[in-house]
């Protein structure tokens, strides 16, 4: 495939065709690898929301049609899934997640960057974020955060709400009657991360704070120093309800936290 980073065929939503045809064996060979190398991780650290809805899917077998998993979506939670060539701009982000639209990359990794990947791609997309969008809170939560980018971006906050979706919707840590546990799509996806962050002694795991993630900077280049960890989606769900504006107008003043 050549459609990595290829906008010049992308519709005005940025939305490009799966094209699920043109995909070649050796991709839906290394696909199954990494699904592979993930699963057997997901069932000790992976949140139950998601380890339920990935039973309910039937993938690991190659890169998943992208349309028979939007009719399983609309069925359960109203969402589906659009093909896009790459990360896109904020404006496009923020209106898919508004009409209940998750954007999934189309292409996949190559096989030198099976442990380390500095851009979203169909794994890291399909694997990381779909299962979650099966869960109706989390599911009306990142309707929500859709709608708040769209507010964030005419309050010129978007930076702010960026870094609360690093901590929860990517690197986002759960208390479970089983202990930690990960809801983070960058978490679920990384074969690295996804233990270091429940089990190793050194990063921080802070109790989820809305004021404290929206000013917590972010690398995006090594595993986090810290992490947020709430109690569950309905807590995520409740703590974002509040009106951002005059959050973002009271922190706007303040100095950003270092990660
Ligand atoms: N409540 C936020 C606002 O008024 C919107 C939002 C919801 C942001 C959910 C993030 C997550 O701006
Ligand atoms: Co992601």
């Amino acid at each position: 495939m050549s459609l990595r980073g290829d906008y010049s065929r992308a519709a005005a939503d940025f939305s490009v065709e799966q094209d699920w045809n043109s995909y070649a064996s050796a991709e839906h060979a290394l696909f199954r690898r990494l699904f592979e190398r993930q699963s057997k991780l997901v069932p000790r650290y992976a949140c139950p929301e998601w380890i339920t809805a990935i039973a309910g899917l039937d993938v690991g077998g190659g890169i998943p049609e992208f349309h028979e998993i939007s009719k399983k979506l609309r069925a359960k939670t109203g969402w589906e899934i659009v093909a896009v060539p790459g990360l896109i701009p904020d404006e496009a982000f923020f209106t898919h997640l508004a009409g209940r639209r998750f954007p999934v990359t189309v292409w996949l990794r190559t096989p030198e960057e099976f442990d380390y990947i500095v851009e979203p791609d169909v794994f890291h997309d399909f694997f990381g974020h779909v299962p979650l969008l099966f869960d109706p809170v989390y599911a009306d939560h990142l309707h929500e955060y859709g709608k708040g980018g769209l507010k964030a971006m005419r309050l010129d906050a978007v930076k702010m709400l960026a870094r609360l979706y690093w901590y929860t919707i990517e690197f986002g840590l759960m208390k479970t009657s089983d202990g930690i546990r990960a809801y983070g799509a960058g978490l679920i996806s990384s074969g690295g991360e996804l233990a270091y962050c429940v089990t190793d002694s050194n990063p921080r795991r802070l109790d989820f704070e809305l004021e404290k993630a929206l000013r917590t900077d972010y690398q995006i280049d090594r595993y986090q120093t810290t992490y947020f960890v709430i109690d569950s989606f309905a807590q995520l769900l409740r703590g974002t309800a509040p009106d951002f504006t005059p959050i973002y107008a009271r922190l706007r003043s303040l100095p950003p936290l270092q990660a």
